[in-house]
């Protein structure tokens, strides 16, 4: 047998090894995505569950083939580049000179901090119920030496200057290490950050040669329900993480927004954190399609949620935090039930219901008789618990402002 023979049935081999069908063994793929989106408009866990629309695919396949890491035109402008690229618009929208391309929210937020801070000790000021200091698997102490000050809103709603000035560390005592970030969250478990608070956050921390930073996951639904522009809402922050992947709908990605300096050195340090993507374009061509198709439909998230929040209430359940956007704390125990019996019963629905804690979030993928069929469950719940006995207590304990409880899934 000649070499080229023995190597072309090596080759052959290695080839077979490795060839993958996903389709295979699922002849009715189609038929599972349909009832996977029938699942996702009756499940309440998260909006990141949102999935791309033909439309979105689409429109998104027609984006540039280019390697981001060497400029990719759909994502990233070129110097001579006379259209815009997501990047350049995202930072026109917000007011910002730059925006950086991610691939989450979490990697947004981090490099967004890191690139902020450059030399250990300090510390990054943020309210205990923040993403950043929650959900990011204590990231800011891995990546970048940050410590944390997170602070309970007295309120109970959102930080107002007096828990910023009460909590900031700044001055010489060296016991303590200073606040170089003020990070900020809008919306935070749905609620809206009044932005006279944040204006005056703002100034006080910039006087103070602290850097302000917005995790803006879902600022998209601030802007729908107050009218104010992006430009308006991020003006008070250096920085600012915004994500379409959540409210918007996108399959994946985020953006970071701040100075050109900030930007240049931000893609340096995405690059380090091996956040450095290839062919984009079409990730950018969905968030493109999310920004354009999908922004005008939170209105009616937000109507159905309120409808929902009156609805529980009126058959007796407590409202732990308002819908002032597209999520809903409830108190399970107001109707003398527990989270994972309202789970549990929702998920043995003929058309069964996809419910996690306390919060539930609704989304562009809602649909109304979802929400109808989630009253009625509690409306049926909170009727056997009272025949059963169950009185509901004239208060509620509830001093606590963080109102998440989560559900193991
Ligand atoms: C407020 C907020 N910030 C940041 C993130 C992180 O986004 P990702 O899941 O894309 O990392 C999330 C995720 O849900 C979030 O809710």
């Amino acid at each position: 047998m000649s070499q080229a023979k023995i190597s072309d049935a090596a080759k052959a081999r290695v080839a077979e090894e490795i060839k993958f069908d996903i389709l295979a063994g699922v002849p009715e793929l189609e038929g599972d995505n349909e009832l996977k989106r029938s699942q996702i408009a009756r499940t309440f866990i998260s909006d990141t569950i949102t999935v791309p629309t033909k439309e979105m695919y689409s429109y998104a396949l027609l984006a540039s083939l280019g390697d981001d890491v060497y400029h990719e035109p759909s994502t990233a402008q070129h110097a001579e580049q006379a259209y815009s690229a997501l990047e350049a618009h995202i930072a026109n929208i917000t007011g910002k000179e730059a925006g950086l391309f991610m691939p989450s929210g979490t990697m947004s937020n981090q490099i967004g901090l890191r690139t902020h801070l450059m030399q250990p000790p300090y510390t990054i000021l943020c309210d205990n119920r923040a993403h950043i200091y929650k959900y990011e698997v204590g990231g800011a102490g891995f990546h970048s030496g940050a410590a944390l000050t997170p602070v309970a809103p007295s309120n109970g709603h959102h930080l107002t200057l007096k828990d910023v000035e009460a909590n900031i560390v700044y001055g010489p005592d060296v016991h303590f290490a200073p606040t170089e970030v003020i990070a900020l969250e809008n919306t935070l478990n749905g609620t809206i950050f009044p932005q006279d608070d944040i204006i005056a956050i703002s100034q006080f921390a910039h006087s103070k040669g602290i850097k302000m930073h917005l995790d803006g996951a879902r600022i998209w639904h601030v802007a729908a329900e107050t009218g104010m522009s992006l430009k308006e809402l991020l003006e008070p922050f250096d920085t600012a993480s915004l994500c379409f992947s959540k409210g918007l709908g996108a399959p994946i990605g985020s953006c970071l927004v701040g100075s050109k300096e900030y930007i240049t050195r931000a893609r340096r340090i995405r690059k380090l954190f091996g956040g450095g993507m290839r062919q984009t374009g079409f990730l950018a061509g969905a968030a493109a399609y999310a920004l354009t198709y999908n922004f005008p439909l939170l209105p009616r998230v937000h109507t159905l949620a309120s409808k929902l929040q009156k609805s529980l209430e009126d058959v007796g359940v407590t409202i732990l935090s308002p819908a002032e956007t597209c999520m809903v704390f409830f108190d399970a125990s107001s109707i003398g039930s527990n989270y994972d019996e309202i789970a549990e019963r929702g998920a043995a629905l003929p058309e069964p219901l996809f419910l996690g804690g306390s919060r539930v979030v609704l989304h562009i993928q809602t649909s109304e008789a979802a929400v109808d069929d989630f009253i009625n469950l509690l409306a049926t719940i909170a009727e056997e618990k009272r025949k059963a006995g169950f009185v509901k207590p004239e208060t509620q304990a509830n001093g606590h402002p963080d109102v998440y409880v989560r559900r193991a899934h």
